[in-house]
C-alpha cells in the first residue's frame, strides 16, 4: 500500500477510469437497434468472406453491459480504484489475518494444553512429542534436516553439543529470538603461519593429528586472540555462541584446512527467530522436542 504514493494512486485511477469510459463509448456507439439497409463493410477475407454491418446480437451486447456494470459494482465494493478501499473494507491481509485467527481459535487450545507443563513433562508426553515433531518438520527441517542432524553450518541438534546452551530456557530463547553467531576473521591479525599454528593447537585439543611444535606456538596465540570468546580452556561461551573447541564436535569441519578457513575468513551464522510467528505455545512444544533429541 505504502508505495502507492500520490502519483501512482492517480495514475491507476485515471487508467481504470479511462478503460471504463472507453468500454462505455464502444458499447454506445454499437448500440443501434435497427438494422438499416444491409450493406457490406467492404472487408473481404479468404477471397469471398465479406462482413455485413448488421447490429451486434442483443444477448451479446447485454453481456457487455453486465460486465461493465459488474466492474463498477466490484470497484465500489473492493479495492482496485487507486487507493480507494471499497465499501467492504476487504484486503488480502485482512482475509489472511481472519483465517489465521480462525485457525488459532480452532487449534490454539490443543497447543495451549501444554503451556503450563514443564519441558521434561511435555517431552514425556507422546502426543506433545508428535506435535513437536510435526512442527519441527514444517519449520525447522529445511535447515536442520528432518532427523535434526544438521549439515555444514547448520547445527546438529541431537549430539548434545550446544553453542548457545542446551537447557530448556536457552533452547526456548534460541527459537524465540533467533541467534547470530559471529566468529571474526583473524587471518590478517595472525598471519599465515600464526593461523596454521593456532589451527594445530585447536586440533591438538581434540585429540586429532597435529604438528606439536606448531600446536605449542599456537597455544599462546590462542590465549591472546581466541580465549576472550572461546574461553581460556577453549570450552566455549554460550553467551556469545562461541563453541567448545575441545569436544571434537564441528559445525564447519575439523580438517586443518577447514579450521584455517574458519580463522581466516571468520564465520557469520544466523538462526532466525520464530517467537512472533509461531507464538509461545508452539515454541514451548518445539523446545521440549529439541531438548529431548539429545537425551535419547
Ligand atoms: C534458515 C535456517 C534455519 C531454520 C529455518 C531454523 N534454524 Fe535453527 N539454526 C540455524 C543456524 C544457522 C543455527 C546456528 C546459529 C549459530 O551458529 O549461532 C541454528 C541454531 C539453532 C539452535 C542452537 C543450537 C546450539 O548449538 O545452541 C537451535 C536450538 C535451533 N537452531 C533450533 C531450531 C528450531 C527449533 C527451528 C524451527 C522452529 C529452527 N532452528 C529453524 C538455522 C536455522
Ligand atoms: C569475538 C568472539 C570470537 C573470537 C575472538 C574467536 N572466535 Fe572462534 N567462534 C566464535 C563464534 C561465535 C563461533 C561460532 C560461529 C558459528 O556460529 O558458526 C566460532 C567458531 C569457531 C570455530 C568453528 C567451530 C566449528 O564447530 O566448526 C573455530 C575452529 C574457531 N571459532 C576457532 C577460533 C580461533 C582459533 C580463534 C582465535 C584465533 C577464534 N575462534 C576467535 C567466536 C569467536
Amino acid at each position: 500500500m505504502a508505495d502507492l504514493s500520490g502519483f501512482w494512486n492517480l495514475y491507476v485511477m485515471v487508467l481504470v477510469g479511462l478503460s471504463l469510459a472507453f468500454c462505455l463509448f464502444v458499447l454506445l456507439s454499437n448500440n443501434k437497434r435497427e438494422s438499416g439497409p444491409v450493406e457490406l463493410h467492404g472487408h473481404v477475407w479468404d477471397e469471398d468472406l465479406a462482413e455485413y454491418n448488421n447490429p451486434l446480437p442483443r444477448w451479446w451486447l447485454y453481456l457487455f453491459w453486465i460486465t461493465l456494470i459488474f466492474s463498477i459494482v466490484y470497484l465500489a465494493l473492493y479495492p482496485g480504484f487507486g487507493r480507494v478501499q471499497g465499501a467492504l473494507g476487504w484486503s488480502s491481509v485482512g482475509q489472511y489475518e481472519a483465517e489465521i485467527q480462525r485457525a488459532e481459535e480452532r487449534f490454539g487450545p490443543i497447543f495451549a494444553k501444554y503451556r503450563d507443563m514443564d519441558v521434561a513433562a511435555v517431552a514425556a508426553d507422546a502426543e506433545a512429542q508428535g506435535m513437536g515433531r510435526r512442527l519441527f518438520l514444517t519449520y525447522c527441517a529445511q535447515c536442520h534436516g528432518s532427523d535434526a542432524r544438521g549439515a555444514r553450518g547448520f547445527p546438529n541438534l541431537t549430539d548434545g553439543g550446544w553453542h548457545w546452551g542446551g537447557e530448556p530456557a536457552a533452547i526456548s530463547a534460541t527459537i524465540t529470538n533467533g541467534r547470530t553467531g559471529v566468529m571474526p576473521a583473524l587471518g590478517t591479525a595472525l598471519g599465515g603461519e600464526g593461523v596454521r599454528d593456532v589451527a594445530n593447537y585447536v586440533r591438538s585439543l581434540n585429540g586429532l593429528a597435529h604438528d606439536s611444535l606448531r600446536a605449542q606456538r599456537g597455544a599462546d596465540l590462542f590465549q591472546q586472540n581466541c580465549s576472550a570468546c572461546h574461553g581460556v580452556e577453549a570450552k566455549g561461551n554460550p553467551m556469545l555462541g562461541a563453541p567448545d573447541l575441545t569436544d571434537n564436535n564441528w559445525l564447519w569441519g575439523s580438517s586443518e584446512a577447514s579450521i584455517i578457513e574458519t580463522i581466516n575468513q571468520g564465520r557469520m551464522n544466523r538462526m532466525p527467530g520464530f517467537g512472533e510467528f509461531l507464538g509461545e505455545d508452539k515454541v514451548h512444544l518445539l523446545t521440549a522436542y529439541v531438548w529431548s533429541l539429545s537425551r535419547r
